[in-house]
């Protein structure tokens, strides 16, 4: 399947991912038809689509106009077949288990056209595995996006041990077509980059709180106002270059050794989740979020993440 002919999207699962996904598609022109088992989900998505939609025009990010077309080019269906049928592309963004992941899969090969592109945004599953039932692995790769998808720039686009060039130029040009960043993951291997990146960082938090170094509240600062503060302008390598690669790797060659290297999470993460301290959804987690509501730390969060977003465009553009 060429780029240049891909028109009708299928979104296989209408949850946290597939509906700010969905919302991408269709506002980079693509008509999106989602798929989920459950009608409640789809439910639920529309009214998450139409907050973005409002959220977007509200923020100047597309003009009302484009936004309801926009909006017009997603329909929604519980009916699998129907949602497969025409298409040239698949997303599947189903719930994180492989047994479920593959039986879907076999079926996107029964039902899609025979060069349709089948796409994943699981977050850890090896692609090659999911596509191990498939007659034509070659059109199997992985699109692992970030939360919340329709704000956050980054798309992983991974490569399964099968997958074939023509399916990975296609992700990647689709990537860009939503104006996202691309990045290809050469190699099929567990939580692909960010996520390793991102629970690199985390293993050392947690070691640092659990050995007393430092508040769990100190070390978010250090980081959003530190390291972190020059992440989005700066990747760690960059880094590197700007402080002296000499520096850096003095640095290393005493420091490394000291950075934890637990294998399994530490005692009191794990009692946080027996105590049903989970986050924001119980409110409790790390932090104490009283009366606060879920919806209102996901509003400012995103209100947030816009205005960098924003940002990041202006200098890419200037
Ligand atoms: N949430 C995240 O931060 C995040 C980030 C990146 C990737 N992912 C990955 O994206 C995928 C979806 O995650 P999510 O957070 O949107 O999950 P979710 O639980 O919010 O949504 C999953 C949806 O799939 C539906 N579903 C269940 N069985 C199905 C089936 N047989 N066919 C179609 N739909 C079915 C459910 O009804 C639900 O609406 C997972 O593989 C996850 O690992 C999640």
């Amino acid at each position: 399947m060429k780029f240049e002919d891909i028109r009708n999207i299928a979104m296989i699962g209408s949850g946290t991912m597939g509906a700010g996904m969905s919302w991408c598609f269709a506002h980079a022109g693509y008509n999106v038809k989602l798929y989920d088992v459950n009608p409640h989900q789809l439910e639920r998505a529309c009214t998450r689509i139409e907050a973005i939609q409002k959220l977007f025009v509200q923020e100047d990010l597309i003009l009302v106009e484009a936004a309801r077309a926009a909006r017009k080019r997603i329909t929604t269906t519980t009916h699998l077949e129907e949602s497969l049928t025409g298409v040239q592309y698949v997303l599947e963004a189903a719930p994180e288990r492989l047994p479920l992941k593959q039986q879907l899969f076999l079926q996107f090969e029964e039902c899609c056209p025979a060069d349709a592109i089948l796409a994943t945004n699981t977050s850890g599953l090896r692609i090659t595995d999911i596509a191990s039932v498939c007659q034509h692995p070659e059109r199997v790769g992985g699109m692992h996006w970030a939360n919340p998808p329709e704000i956050v720039p980054l798309v992983e686009v991974i490569r399964g041990e099968r997958t074939s060039d023509t399916t990975v130029d296609a992700i990647y040009k689709v990537t860009e077509k939503l104006g996202k960043m691309p990045v290809v993951v050469n190699k099929d291997i567990p939580g692909f980059v960010s996520n390793r990146l991102q629970y690199a960082v985390l293993r050392e938090a947690l070691h640092l709180v659990e050995t007393g170094v430092i508040s769990a509240q100190d070390v978010d600062c250090t980081l959003k106002c530190g390291v972190g503060f020059r992440y989005p302008w700066l990747g760690p390598l960059e880094t590197v270059d700007l402080g002296g690669v000499d520096v850096f790797y003095g640095i290393s060659q005493y420091l490394l050794k000291e950075l934890s290297n637990m294998s399994a999470p530490p005692e009191f993460f794990g009692k946080l989740v027996q105590e049903g301290k989970l986050g924001i959804k119980s409110g409790q987690g790390f932090y104490d979020y009283g009366r606060v509501s879920q919806e209102e730390v996901l509003r400012k969060r995103d209100l947030y993440f816009i205005r960098q977003l924003k940002l990041i465009r202006e200098v890419q553009a200037s």
